[in-house]
């Protein structure tokens, strides 16, 4: 049942969510989580918690009827789709116009479907898009705060020069050295250890078995078992699931109250509730925060919110691309789905790219090297309400895309030159070599310094706080999640301290 009143509550159960709950509940403040998504720990009938990547049922997308996977196709063949019956599934994908955001849905959020790299920004690039955060702080103190947290580990080098799961990764690395690229090694939060006895054929098989963007039965460090875990340990967090907010009313009295919908997992709404707050963190993500605020200001429910809400929105620069590897050059059919090198070419002044060397998880060999590239986009997005669907509705151009284009191009033009190869022209849908219509790292919407104060405190109203990936100007130059994490935990250290328990 859900409380009429909490000291404090969060939206949502992703990254900067569960940092957040963590600490509030070390300092005994009562927190509520609620989470639109379910808590993914009972198994299915086929005995798995998340349905397999290569044969995908309702568990696999968040109300669709068909499955939209990044890969569209493969020799032009839709192999990967499968039509599905609409469900609560992990992973969303949201369509608008010209750009898809991949999310999780569930207790963990995007912990759930992501590739569980654990990578911290470049110190002269996290200075760079947030000059006014204090740099010395961050590295000395809360990223490492933030890794112990998530549980980070590093694979064993001299094991990863001779295993089978990651020959893909050595055969990339060796033709991004023949181009004269560095290749770094990538942090994660999937358990190396568990990946060795997977190839040993000692534990059952979840990285090694395609298991990725649907959710991994084994290995993976998500929040459930790590940040989630221990803030529930406190004592003072609770998660209500299936439980998805809609409205922020502010009180004559300074309090929150907000109109929260519960479905069942067919999308039945069982109910409409109210709970009320005095401290309220939005962690519903940079699509999920920026959306409750944009409604909020657009339908008068908070209409003190500064036109900075819903600007400043990014990609991440993400792009995806496939290279058609010489015949002699497998990579083997078993690839670990969770990647553990990049090509790291950030410092180049004018396209710089850090591109994850990202698996094919066919179970077979395909002869494609496919990356996740992560470039300087310097074009930003924003979001508008429409009434009509009473949603926020993202504006971005596929012409804004081509930036990424450009720079993933001028890295991978002079590796395929090297290397006497050529793109994939049949891995996304159609003939393009460059896939930039979707994104995994939706950063901003609500950014720090900007529609907050330098400590993600809301304008315009007190003790409303963002805590997720909308601080994020855009643009991490690696994978995210750690950087929302770190952030998170200096702000709620602060936002306690001065306004919770103050
Ligand atoms: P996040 O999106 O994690 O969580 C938000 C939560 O709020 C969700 O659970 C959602 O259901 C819930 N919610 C939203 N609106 C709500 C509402 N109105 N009411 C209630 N609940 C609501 N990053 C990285 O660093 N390394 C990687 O390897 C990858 N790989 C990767 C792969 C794939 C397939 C995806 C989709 C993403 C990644 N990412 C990644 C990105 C990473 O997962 C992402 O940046 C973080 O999950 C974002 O964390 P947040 O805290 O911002 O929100």
């Amino acid at each position: 049942p859900l409380p009429d009143y909490s000291p404090a509550v969060i939206i949502g159960t992703g990254y900067g969510a569960a940092a957040t709950a963590l600490r509030l509940g070390e300092a005994g403040v009562p927190t509520l989580m609620l989470e639109m998504g379910q808590l993914w720990h009972d198994p299915g009938p086929d005995g798995k918690v998340f349905c397999q990547m290569l044969n995908p049922d309702q568990r696999s997308m968040w109300f669709k009827n068909r499955t939209q996977a990044p890969l569209a196709s493969f020799l032009w063949l839709d192999i990967a789709n499968r039509d599905i019956k609409p469900y609560a599934g992990v992973l969303d994908r949201v369509n608008y116009g010209d750009m898809s955001v991949y999310l999780g849905r569930g207790v963990g959020g995007g912990s759930l479907v992501n590739g569980a790299m654990a990578v911290t920004p470049k110190r002269s690039y996290f200075e760079e898009i947030l000059p006014r955060v204090n740099a010395d702080e961050m590295y000395g103190k809360y990223f490492p705060r933030a890794r112990a947290g998530l549980g980070v580990n590093s694979v064993d080098e001299q094991w990863f020069e001779t295993c089978r799961s990651y020959q893909y990764a050595r055969v990339s690395r060796k033709a991004a050295q023949k181009a004269g690229f560095s290749t770094t090694f990538v942090p994660s939060v999937y358990d190396f250890s568990y990946l060795r006895q997977e190839e040993a054929g000692t534990v059952e098989r979840s990285a090694l078995a395609s298991e990725v963007i649907y959710g991994n039965n084994h290995g993976k460090r998500s929040l459930d078992k790590s940040y989630l875990a221990a803030a529930l340990g406190t004592g003072h967090v609770t998660i209500q699931t299936l439980h998805e907010v809609r409205e922020i009313i502010h009180q004559p009295d300074g309090s929150y109250t907000l109109v929260v919908r519960e479905i069942d997992p067919s999308g039945a709404v069982v109910a409409t509730k109210h709970v009320s707050t005095k401290h309220l963190f939005l962690g519903a993500g940079s699509v999920g925060s920026t959306e409750l605020l944009v409604r909020a200001r657009e339908t008068g429910r908070l209409p003190d919110l500064p036109d900075a809400v819903g600007q400043g929105w990014g990609t991440n620069g993400n792009v995806m691309l496939g290279r058609a590897n010489h015949v002699w050059d497998t990579t083997g059919s078993l690839q670990s789905g969770m990647p553990a090198l990049g090509i790291d070419n950030w410092n180049d002044p004018v396209h710089p790219v850090f591109a994850e060397i990202a698996p094919v998880p066919a179970g077979l060999e395909t002869w494609v090297s496919l990356y996740l590239a992560i470039t300087k986009n310097p074009e930003r997005g924003h979001f508008t309400y429409d009434v009509a669907s009473d949603s926020a509705k993202l504006q971005w151009t596929a012409a804004q895309g081509q930036p990424s284009i450009d720079a993933a191009k001028a890295m991978f033009d002079k590796i395929n030159s090297a290397n006497v190869t050529i793109y994939r022209y049949d891995l996304f849908g159609d003939t393009r070599p460059f896939e930039n219509r979707f994104t995994y790292h939706p950063l901003g919407g609500l950014v720090l310094g900007d529609a907050t104060d330098d400590y993600g405190r809301v304008k315009g109203y007190r003790n409303l706080y963002v805590t997720d990936g909308s601080l994020i100007p855009g643009s991490t130059g690696v994978n995210p999640f750690v950087t929302i994490t770190a952030l998170a935990e200096r702000n709620v250290e602060r936002v306690l301290a001065e306004d919770v328990l103050a």
